[in-house]
């Protein structure tokens, strides 16, 4: 296809604009060249994995790829999976996986990752912590300078119980960079419910956090947080698609 060719032979000529939903259509189908038949996957949420789903998908319909199990990181990939046939099962059964790959909403100069706008992070960072190879894909926007850097939130799952409790907790925690803890809410207006039955409080900075390890370790320290956002030291490659072609960082 024309995307297949694209993927492989940047730079693209430069008085073709292409969409942000482009970009991350040639991150995802260059993160599958690396699965193989037979391996176990984890399969990222949001709509640049989407991608690669669909892409997964396709090649196993074509025969051009075999005996994969998808380890899925959301009910909605898991659905999408479903629905393209491919063969799925859990870190129960598959504590080990060969290749994750998945979007971020921020990555910054040492490959670290602010993940869980679609709200899926805890099962997103389960799934990539239990894996030998995580490729995150990402058109150009997501990077930053440092986390926290693009002015959009920093999601930490929380406990519905008493999550206003915990909210005052994380903002106290980052008082000195004027921060700010916001509940999550639906397209109706409800509070947003992870697929854990949790809640998202998103954190906004307006300072680098400076020692991203203390802040982790802090914010996980708080009894009513499940999870949060930040993934260090996770990603072991980051495609990124941009005008000007692909760039593939490696740890
Ligand atoms: C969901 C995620 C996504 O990977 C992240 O939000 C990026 O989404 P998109 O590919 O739609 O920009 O972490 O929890």
């Amino acid at each position: 296809s024309s995307m297949e060719s694209l993927s492989l032979s940047p730079p693209v000529s430069p008085s073709v604009i292409l969409t942000q939903d482009e970009l991350k259509k040639i991150a995802a189908f260059k993160a599958v060249e690396f699965v193989e038949s037979g391996m176990v996957l984890g399969l990222g949420t949001g709509s640049t994995a989407k991608h690669a789903v669909d892409r997964i998908g396709e090649l196993l319909l074509q025969g051009k790829l075999k005996n994969i199990i998808g380890i899925p990181t959301s009910k909605k990939t898991q659905e999408q999976a479903l629905s393209l046939g491919i063969p799925l099962s859990d870190l129960d059964s598959h504590p080990t996986i060969d290749i994750a790959i998945d979007g971020a909403d921020e990555v910054d100069p040492h490959l670290n990752l602010v993940k869980g706008r679609g709200g899926s992070l805890l099962r997103e960072k389960m799934v990539e912590g239990a894996c030998k190879k995580f490729v995150c894909i990402v058109d150009e926007s997501k990077l930053v300078k440092y986390l926290g850097g693009s002015g959009l939130a920093m999601p930490v799952e929380v406990v519905p119980f008493c999550w206003k409790f915990t909210a005052n907790k994380l903002q106290n925690l980052f008082q000195h960079s004027g921060c700010v803890a916001n509940l999550r809410n639906d397209c109706k207006g409800e509070p947003f419910v992870t697929d854990n039955g949790n809640y998202i409080v998103d954190l906004y900075l307006k300072k680098d956090m400076e020692d991203l390890q203390v802040a982790s370790d802090a914010i996980s320290r708080i009894a009513g947080v499940v999870e949060h956002g930040m993934f260090l030291d996770m990603a072991t490659t980051v495609i990124i698609a941009g005008e000007l072609g692909i760039t593939i960082k490696n740890k």
